[in-house]
């Protein structure tokens, strides 16, 4: 048995305990948090919101697999140590504005896999050192000039699968150091010229999978450091020399395939044009089919190529050839003619001097 003073001792002791173990597992029951790692993994937890406690010494959190539906405010203030930040696959569709304003270190959000439909100004507030962004899978229409304002140091934009049409002028303005820009299967139709403006940096643009017809020629004007365009499955039936030849860049690979391609003659002298400049390669040239005209649906471009321009040449020269025979037929005609009226003419003045003598 414990006197008095034993009692408040082991009392003492077991708070200090617990406090102190406290201060290692001031965890939520749904997430497993390793302080000593830095990192707390809530993932697969069935969390409809953010959890509660999240120890401020977390770098990495990972709360992917969950049904959360909003991000509050200041739900992450007190973290302000986090790099890496996943949240994928949940039922976002609110990001409340500065909700992400105190994580100046952050390095990677991963937002993918939710139903975000609009990004407003104050989404990147804070997010100045943010170098990777994944949104892809969400349900976003539209880009603007204030969805990534404050995102100065991005490298790495994932916007697959979305449903944006429009690409407004300036969207990517503050972004000079985006590398990667990702933008395949959404649904734009066309690319206007000052949609990528400012992006010096960017190397890999995807644009794969959209209904993209039409080209502004100077929309990739501003792109001096780009490897990879891809251009794959759209809408386009024809492109111009100009729009390509404007990337200014060492060396560009384009991918054109998928598209419907109206392969005359035009269309062929804007690919033999482009497959002579050296810093352009169109890497999928010989798997570019024709959708039009009708005759040569489905033909291989490279193929129809040289038969149909030569037809036309050929068709071409005939026309010349005939309009310079008729003229050259009609001038000796005239020419003959003239000959004959003045032959006529010197015979009726030699008639007429006759006429004359006789007198
Ligand atoms: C527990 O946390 C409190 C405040 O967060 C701190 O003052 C205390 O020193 C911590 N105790 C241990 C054992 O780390
Ligand atoms: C997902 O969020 C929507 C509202 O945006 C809500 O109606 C729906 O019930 C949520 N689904 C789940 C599984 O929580
Ligand atoms: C973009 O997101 C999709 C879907 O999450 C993923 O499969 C793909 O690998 C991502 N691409 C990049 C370059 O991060
Ligand atoms: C593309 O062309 C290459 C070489 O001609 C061929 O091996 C490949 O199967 C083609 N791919 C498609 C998708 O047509």
């Amino acid at each position: 048995m414990l006197g008095f003073p034993g009692q408040v001792m082991l009392l003492l002791w077991l708070v200090a305990q617990v406090s102190s173990r406290s201060n290692v597992t001031r965890c939520d029951p749904g997430c497993d948090c390793r302080e000593d790692l830095r990192f707390t993994i809530c993932s697969r937890a069935f969390f409809t919101q953010p959890p509660g406690i999240i120890p401020d010494s977390t770098e990495l959190l990972d709360l992917s697999d969950n049904l959360i539906s909003v991000i509050p405010k200041h739900t992450f203030d007190k973290n302000r140590k986090l790099r890496v930040l996943l949240v994928q696959n949940n039922n976002i569709s609110v990001v409340e504005d500065g909700s992400f304003s105190q994580l100046e270190f952050l390095q990677k959000l991963d937002l993918s896999w939710n139903r975000i439909c609009t990004l407003t100004a104050g989404f990147s507030v804070g997010l100045t050192f943010l170098r990777e962004l994944q949104l892809a899978h969400n349900h976003l229409t539209s880009l603007d000039t204030r969805s990534f304002l404050h995102l100065d140091s991005l490298q790495r934009l994932n916007l697959t699968s979305n449903r944006i049409q429009a690409i407004h002028s300036r969207s990517f303005t503050s972004m000079s150091s985006l590398r990667q820009l990702h933008l395949e299967d959404n649904r734009l139709t066309s690319l206007t010229s000052g949609a990528f403006s400012m992006l010096r940096s960017l190397e890999i643009l995807n644009l794969a999978g959209n209904r993209i017809g039409t080209m502004d020629t100077g929309v990739f004007n501003p792109l001096t450091s780009l490897t990879l365009l891809n251009l794959a499955d759209n809408q386009l039936s024809s492109v111009g020399f100009k729009t390509f030849l404007s990337i200014h860049s060492y060396s560009t690979h384009i991918l054109l395939r998928g598209n419907p391609w109206n392969c005359e003659c035009e269309l062929q002298r804007v690919f033999r044009k482009l497959r002579s400049i050296q810093r352009l390669f169109l890497d999928d040239y010989y798997n570019l089919t024709c959708r039009e005209p009708a005759v040569l649906q489905g033909y291989p471009l490279m193929d129809v190529d040289s038969e149909l321009c030569i037809a036309e040449t050929v068709t071409v020269l005939i026309i010349t050839v005939t309009v310079v025979i008729t003229v050259l037929a009609a001038m000796l005609m005239g020419e003959r003619k003239r000959k004959k009226r003045s032959k006529r003419l010197h015979w009726t003045q030699q008639a007429d001097f006759s006429d004359e003598s006789d007198f």
